[in-house]
Order: C-alpha cells, then structure tokens, then sequence
C-alpha cells in the first residue's frame, strides 16, 4: 500500500488497536441479547470505551490537534487547522442486534479538507483507506467507483429517517422517486460503509439526509479518491455538523440529483 503521511499510519493503528476491543464487545451482544434488559446500555459503554482507545492514540501523538468525535463531542475547539473526526461505531444499532454491519471511522481534516480516512469493519477484517492524491485501497488493493452508466440500471443505498426527524414526509418521498427509477434500493445501517461501498462499486451510488459529519468524514476522502462524485445540499450554516449527501459515481450522478428535492444543488 502506498499511503504513507504520518496521519494515515496514525488513524490506521488507533483504529486497529480499538478494532481488538470492540470485537470482543461484539462478541458479548449475542449472550446479552437474552437478558431482559437488553445489550443498550452496554452498547453505549462499547461506543465510549472503543472511542477512548482512538482518543488516546491519537492525543498522544498530536495533544494540540482537535476533535470532533461522536460520543465525546469537541475537543481542543480552537484549533480548527488539524483535526481528527470520529466515529467509534458507525451502525450502532446493527451492533446491538447483532447484525455485523458497522465500522470504526475515522478522517483527518486540515484546513477544512479531509486530507485521509479509514473505515474498518472488524468483523469482516475490512479496512478502507484512502489519503488525498494518494488513491483509495480496501486492505492492500486499489478501489474504485462501478461504471455503471444509468440509474435504472443501478444499485443505491440510503439510511434514515430517525425517529426524531422532522423531515420524515421529504425523505419517504425521496425513496419513492429514486426507487421508481433505480434497479434498486437496500439501507444497510451504517453510513461509513455505505460510503466505502461506492467507493469500491459495490453499489453505485448512496444519498441520506440528516447525517453526521463523523458518519461520513472518512468516506469523503476514500469517495474522492475512488473516482467518485459528492454533493452536500440544502446546508444548514447554523448546524454545519448535519449534512445532506449525496454519492456515486461520475455517470449517474446527475440523474440521481434530478430525485432529490435540494433546494440547493446546481
Ligand atoms: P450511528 O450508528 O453511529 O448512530 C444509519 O442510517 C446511519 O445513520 C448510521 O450511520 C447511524 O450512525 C446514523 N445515525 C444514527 N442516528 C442518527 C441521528 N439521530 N442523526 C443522524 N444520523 C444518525
Ligand atoms: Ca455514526
């Protein structure tokens, strides 16, 4: 493999330190799911204690660097020149049924960029990585976008809507109209993965709205570096760690905008 920076050998060993914890965590879901209670609250101590494993790593090597991580929030808030953006697990509540659909993400953005990421599903012993002119690889091969050439010919992944959304009516709306004029439509759970998907062609393009910027921080990079082609619409400037995204490759992009209802894309 020919990423080399120093972050991405940085974000590569913290997250493959974590991986060893949270596959043992994973591990213990299967004799909780029969307890009454349920796996949630040990689920959220995984998230934290896999998180704090990253956190460490990392501060070590850069204590003045920022943060932005999911559980933990904001660390070192001034500094926004370099910082790493994190997600300990991504598909959280894929880990908690069980279901081995989720990764550790984890990208380094300098100067508002994400310069290089990596999304590992530990289960599956997959890494994506990627680093800005430097190509993106899933473990030592080199990835890219499918050359799909038409949305109905392609396969789209997308996520949500929470619960909590107030946008529930736009986005089954959205799903109706891209899945009327796509082969078809899967919600795996985990935006990371899903990103990293594109990324490799196994699916042809991905969009979700409401989304975190450390669900899909790392995924931009590995996109990017992939061939493939990304749009944020409808920005909120009050709430700029909500994204809407839209991903694919170069040939279904444009027909897939046409679907959504931004109100901002060109
Ligand atoms: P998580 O598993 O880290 O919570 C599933 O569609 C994707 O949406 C996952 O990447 C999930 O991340 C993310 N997600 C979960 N809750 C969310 C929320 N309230 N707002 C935005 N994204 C969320
Ligand atoms: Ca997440």
């Amino acid at each position: 493999m020919r990423l080399n920076s120093p972050q991405i050998n940085l974000i590569t060993k913290a997250c493959l330190k974590a991986s060893r914890s949270l596959i043992r965590d994973f591990g213990e879901i299967e004799n909780l799911q029969v307890l009454s209670k349920g796996p949630g609250d040990f689920v959220s101590s995984a998230d934290k204690r896999t998180e704090k494993i990253i956190i460490d790593e990392l501060q070590r090597a850069h204590p003045e660097y920022g943060i932005i991580s999911e559980e933990i929030g904001l660390i070192n808030k001034s500094n926004t020149k370099n910082r790493w953006i994190i997600d300990p697990i991504d598909g959280t509540t894929n880990f908690l049924n069980g279901v081995p659909q989720f990764a550790i993400s984890i990208g380094y953005e300098e100067d508002s960029e994400i310069k290089c990421g990596v999304i590992f599903n530990p289960i599956t012993n997959e890494m994506f990585s990627a680093e800005k002119g430097n190509g993106a690889y899933l473990n030592n091969s080199r990835i890219r976008v499918s050359n799909k050439k038409k949305l109905i010919d392609a396969l789209l992944v997308t996520g949500g809507p929470k619960g909590a959304s107030k946008i529930k009516d736009t986005i089954f709306s959205e799903y109706i109209n891209v899945s009327n004029n796509a082969s078809s439509v899967r919600k795996f759970g985990s935006a990371a993965l899903d990103m990293a998907y594109v990324a490799c062609g196994r699916v042809d393009g991905y969009w979700q709205r409401e989304i975190n910027y450390w669900d899909i921080a790392a995924g931009i990079v590995i996109l990017k570096e992939a061939g493939g082609f990304l749009d944020f619409f409808d920005e909120d400037p009050n709430i700029p760690l909500k994204k809407n995204i839209l991903a694919s490759n170069f040939n279904i992009h444009n027909e897939l905008k046409e679907l959504i209802n931004k109100k901002d894309i060109e």
